[in-house]
């Protein structure tokens, strides 16, 4: 296919969000809205696709920063969907073929749907298809009156229909496929004299009409996929379907979810086969998991790489880390960006990392601090171990070397560094570098008295 531009409707504030952000960057599935219909047009084959934007305008294009097929029309008045297609007319100027029209707020079209329409639209030489579907609850949008000979009249507001309007069940989905020289030739011929006093596109179907032109529906049978969002049940419910999508593509690919209905990986995560996620897992921000690993309940995971036959145990959360393999965290573990575990680690319950390198095969089992660490391999942190990595002024490193055994409640005051091979004698407080193969021990010299609770009572 080829010669195909879009235009996104996305200058709308979105007032029945009742939010102070534009409704079509309202995330969906860890994206802003409006990133998953410019996606399904661009995968049908659009390009350039221009953004009719308004509302917090740069907001919305810095969504598409850097790409190249996007053009930028600016509707500075909401004045309908007509008027904001009439903004388009000089990005499309140059332009002559088939322009595909979507809103904003459709998040769960898809590009299979798009490329129906278009080759439908093609196929019959129209000038005009329009994308329907028949739903049970058609209330707010426009409705599609047919003749007796089922050809597509004009489509009618909600705002504007007469009671026996109002009972038609086939619905406007907002998408339509055009013939560029029809649109630009017609565009300026919409009038604003209806009930909202605003220029609908859809008046673009009844000119085609009385012009003897070829103007079509196209019906589709999942009602879903044209949902519009305009409130946050809605944007629930499109979150709700499309996480659905996610969950069975990754089910598809050998990922085990225990419970998919109650597991939420944002778009762009990428999980291995034979990892099996339990429930009230959120995982998000481009994170790519390995194979043969298990994330247990109520794990929250932003931006990491985890490695293969790593198991991350209820509760934990992890931030901008990476793991490699055979990695075990938690439960209850917290690791924070800058994180990375090399094989074999095991960080246990209440362990906080932040900026901490641990080498293969180190252990930091319970109740520790690790910030601004460099820790080798095969190194042992007992627990309540704490880096004093800030000052209250600058953050300071810790340099561990392998092989070396910190006993627990140990406080390790940065800048410091322990040698490899040494030990640090539980309750110790570092304070000056540890030579290699040394023993650290400071402690008050223990006393004890004798009989003293006795003579007490
Ligand atoms: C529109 C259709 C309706 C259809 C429904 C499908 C018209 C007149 N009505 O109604 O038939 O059933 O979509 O969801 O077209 N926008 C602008 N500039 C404007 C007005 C709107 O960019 O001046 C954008 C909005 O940001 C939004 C999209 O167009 O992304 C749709 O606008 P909205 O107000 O939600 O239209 P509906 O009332 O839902
Ligand atoms: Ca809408």
């Amino acid at each position: 296919m080829e010669h195909i531009a879009a235009v996104v409707l996305a200058a709308g504030k979105g007032t029945r969000m009742k939010s102070e952000l534009v409704k079509v960057l309202h995330p969906v599935a860890g994206r802003p809205m409006i990133a998953w219909p410019v996606d399904a047009a661009r995968t049908a084959g659009a390009a350039p696709v221009v953004l009719v934007v308004g509302h917090q305008a740069n907001a919305v294009l810095n969504t598409f920063r850097g790409a190249t097929d996007i053009r930028c029309a600016m509707q500075e008045q909401q004045l309908g969907t007509g008027h904001a297609v009439g903004c388009a007319r000089e990005e499309l100027a140059g332009f002559s073929g088939t322009v595909l029209i979507l809103c904003g707020d459709t998040p769960l079209l898809t590009d299979t749907t798009l490329k129906r329409l278009i080759s439908f639209h093609r196929s019959h030489g129209a000038s005009l298809t329009v994308l329907t579907a028949s739903v049970d609850n058609a209330f707010g949008y426009g409705r599609v009156v047919r003749d007796q000979k089922d050809s597509v009249l004009r489509i009618v507001e909600q705002k504007d229909a007469t009671e026996e309007e109002q009972a038609i069940c086939e619905i406007n989905s907002g998408i339509y496929c055009m013939e560029s020289g029809f649109l630009l030739a017609h565009i300026d011929q919409i009038s604003s004299d209806n009930a909202q006093n605003e220029f609908y596109l859809t008046d673009l179907l009844s000119i085609a009409v009385s012009k003897g032109l070829t103007c079509l529906a196209l019906r589709t049978d999942d009602a879903d996929e044209i949902m519009g969002v305009n409130d946050r049940a809605q944007l629930a419910a499109a979150s709700r379907i499309l996480r659905g999508r996610i969950n069975s593509e990754l089910m598809c690919s050998g990922v085990s979810l225990t419970d998919p209905d109650h597991t939420y990986i944002d778009y762009g995560v990428s999980i291995g086969p034979d990892t099996i996620i339990h429930p009230n897992c959120s995982i998000g921000g481009e994170t790519v998991i390995g194979c043969g690993c298990t994330i247990d309940s109520g794990v929250s995971i932003v931006g990491c790489r985890i490695g293969d036959d790593c198991h991350i145990k209820a509760g934990s959360v992890l931030e901008g880390s990476e793991l490699h393999a055979d990695v075990s965290i938690g439960p209850m573990a917290h690791l924070r960006p800058g994180t990375v575990l090399h094989d074999h680690v095991k960080v246990g319950n209440f362990v906080e990392t932040k900026k901490a390198v641990m080498g293969e095969g180190s252990k930091a089992s319970h109740l520790t601090y690790l910030g601004d660490a460099e820790i080798g391999s095969n190194v042992n942190i007992g627990c309540g171990t704490i880096t004093c990595n800030y000052d209250g002024v600058n953050k300071h490193r810790t340099v561990i070397g392998d092989d070396v055994f910190i006993g627990s409640d140990v406080q390790l005051v940065a800048p410091v560094v322990v040698g490899r091979n040494s030990l640090v004698a539980a309750g110790t407080t570092v304070t000056v570098d540890i030579p290699p193969d040394s023993l650290a021990i400071s402690r008050t010299p223990q006393t004890n008295k004798i009989g003293w609770r006795l003579k007490k009572k």
